[in-house]
């Protein structure tokens, strides 16, 4: 069995588990502990070292950030604190942790997660995956390849950052009710389908789990699915990534 730990920082809190990269299960229970705030390089190292040590974790791992990250560098960070920004991000947590470690952007590795065992299983073409929670994040893979760091959830829908008017913070937010927030994320994915023409598009996010209050209102061309992983897709792929460099 090959197994390795993905951790998953998001806005709100850092998860972690082990994984059988074979068959994307967790081997044990996934640990979860708050993202510090303010969440500065040096205090989400410190979390990730203690989340780490804490699992008794000694092989290779892998780590999402929600931002743009290019060789282990972090490029964006809009909803962490701007510290991270030409941060090496792989550096920083191979060295808090002392293991081999790689880092990639979240939804990228949520949806290597979801093309691999979940939603995008066997899907050829065009597929985007786009995550809905505090901010908007996107994957999009072409025959089961990605192309990295697309942050399509940053393009501008009736002159505002469309994560500012669909992610799942924006919903809670503005209150906004399910009829109004489908509304805003179908126009969002309206532009996408246009633009990428995607056969199938997996929506993923803690959000996916209430997947039938919002997907049946949309009006999209391409098969629109809820993520089969749910909120474990991140680690899961963060894990595959770090067994793959390893
Ligand atoms: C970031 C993306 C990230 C997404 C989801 C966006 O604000 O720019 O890199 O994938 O949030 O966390």
């Amino acid at each position: 069995m090959t197994t390795a730990f993905g951790i998953d920082i998001g806005g709100t809190g850092i998860k972690g588990a082990p994984v059988d990269v074979a068959t994307g299960k967790l081997t044990a229970p996934r640990v979860k502990l708050p993202t510090p705030r303010p969440a500065t390089p040096d205090a989400v190292a410190a979390a990730v070292r203690e989340l780490v040590a804490g699992s008794g974790w000694t092989g290779p791992a892998g780590a999402t950030f929600p931002g743009v990250v290019v060789g282990g560098t972090v490029r964006t960070a809009a909803n962490m604190d701007p510290a991270w920004i030409s941060v090496n991000a792989r550096e920083l947590l191979g060295a808090a942790t002392g293991l081999p470690l790689t880092v990639l952007n979240d939804a990228d590795a949520a949806g290597i997660a979801e093309m691999t065992f979940g939603a995008g299983a066997g899907q050829r073409g065009t597929v985007l995956m786009i995550t809905l929670g505090t901010g908007i994040g996107s994957a999009l893979f072409y025959d089961g390849v990605l192309i990295p760091n697309t942050e399509f959830g940053h393009i501008e829908i009736g002159g505002k950052d469309a994560e500012k008017r669909a992610s799942e913070l924006a919903r809670e937010e503005h209150d906004l009710s399910w009829g109004k927030w489908a509304g805003r994320v179908d126009a969002f994915l309206d532009r996408m389908e246009d633009m990428l023409s995607p056969e199938l598009i997996i929506i993923g996010g803690g959000i996916s789990r209430k997947w039938e209050k919002f997907v049946p209102r949309l009006s999209l061309r391409a098969r629109v699915v809820p993520a089969a992983l749910f909120n474990d897709a991140g680690i899961v792929g963060a894990a595959m990534a770090g067994s793959r460099a390893g």
